[in-house]
């Protein structure tokens, strides 16, 4: 063989490679997604429909209150200066004392002494997990803790282990076991069943074995507590818990998340938490509607509303005959068992009208799907008997 047709057999050569390695990843691709259909379970995204909301994190309807837009755009007016960027991430140009304010008035409404704001409530805990435990650390979860922190306890390289849910037992056999620096990371209200942590008897163990405890109040804030405070603020353990992730996109019908705890922690984690560090700041109109949320959140007593759609709920769906979850928040679990049938109902509901969404394996264990039924102040009480009515046609 010649050098020229040396040169040209190996160029063939490099271009099948690289062919073949592009088809394999196009394959790869192809199959796990022809896999999600085949379980049921594949994602797709829809556009808003126009049924009966029963499935938004928007509890208290926060998201589209006229009184909180009015109060949102006067705060624009006000501030006729504000750029529609925030220009870089806090550490760089994006930091203002607006911000600064906030996240001191947001502390001190749940009583902790500093906190720090993070673009979502995912960011706020892998960046809270990644960075607070080290290697030979250990960091204990709930069988059900949400996505957000598994990802931020992988990222950590710290031990981990898992215990069953709501079961301190089971917590304190893993913490006899726990290396390290010993993190416990619990929901007070979870996110599948709107059961709530037993954050008590959790707090009382994290003392015992010198653990840090963790409580991501998404579900809780606005909906429990004193004032919608949350849960920690209703067990009084706010200068127990070393870190609460509040977010800001389920009742306050906003967007982004806050860690509150020590002002230690909060320089701690504008140093260490990489999801903070290296990501631009939320711009102007984000923290004002955040500001504004917890206004409105004290302006009128939204809890009682909630309250009284659960209770309605809850007197209806006694009868249905499947299990409900134990619930006292806003939401609901109907375990329905199995993705087809589920997702059979939840079509089912959409034709009759209710938008309540189908939660699938892997999302939930095999055998635990379920529909999540998500109340709000503004669902009307027919809306609620309506849905309660279709699901006993149907089930
Ligand atoms: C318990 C819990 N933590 C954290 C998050 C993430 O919050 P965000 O939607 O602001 O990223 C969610 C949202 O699904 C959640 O349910």
């Amino acid at each position: 063989m010649n050098i020229e047709s040396g040169i040209v057999y190996s160029a063939a050569f490099l271009f099948l490679v690289k062919y073949s390695r592009l088809e394999s990843i196009t394959n790869h691709i192809k199959a796990r997604l022809y896999q999600r259909e085949l379980d049921n379970a594949l994602r797709v995204l829809r556009p808003p429909a126009s049924l009966v909301d029963f499935c938004s994190n928007d509890y208290l309807g926060f998201a589209s209150s006229a009184r909180l837009k009015e109060m949102v755009l006067a705060g624009l007016d006000a501030n006729p200066g504000y750029t529609t960027g925030s220009t870089g991430s806090r550490l760089i140009s994006g930091n203002d004392t607006f911000t600064e304010d906030l996240e001191q008035q947001i502390a001190d409404f749940h009583q902790e002494e500093a906190g720090l704001i993070f673009n979502s409530g995912y960011a706020a805990n892998v960046g809270l997990f990644s960075s607070l435990a080290q290697r030979g650390d250990t960091i204990i979860t709930d069988e059900l803790i949400h996505a957000s922190v598994i990802d931020g306890a992988r990222m950590s390289h710290a031990n981990k282990y898992i215990f069953k849910h709501n079961d301190p037992g089971s917590l304190e056999e893993k913490l006899k076991v726990a290396k390290g620096r010993i993190y416990i990371a619990v929901e007070s209200v979870y996110s599948m069943d709107g059961d709530e942590a037993p954050l008590n008897e959790i707090a009382e163990l994290a003392e015992k074995y010198g653990a840090g405890l963790i409580v991501d109040e998404a579900h809780a804030v606005g909906i429990k507590g004193p004032g919608g405070r949350g849960c920690v603020n209703l067990h009084g353990l706010q200068n127990t818990a070393l870190a609460r992730v509040i977010t800001f996109g389920k009742a306050l019908g906003c967007h982004g998340a806050i860690v509150v705890g020590s002002r230690a922690l909060r320089s701690y984690l504008i140093n260490f938490a990489r999801s903070f560090v290296y990501s631009t700041a939320a711009a102007f109109y984000t923290h004002l509607s955040v500001k504004m949320a917890y206004q409105y959140l004290q302006e009128t007593d939204h809890q009682v509303s909630i309250e009284k759609k659960i209770s309605l709920f809850q007197a209806l769906s006694r009868h249905l005959p499947v299990a409900i979850s134990d619930s006292q928040s806003a939401i609901q679990g109907i375990i329905t068992c199995g993705n087809e049938r589920t997702k059979g109902l939840s079509l089912k509901l959409a034709s009759h009208g209710f938008d309540v969404r189908a939660i699938l394996h892997p999302t939930v264990p095999a055998g635990k799907e379920r529909l999540r039924v998500c109340l709000h102040t503004f669902n009307s009480d027919e809306e609620i008997s309506g849905l309660i009515n279709t699901l006993q046609n149907h089930l």
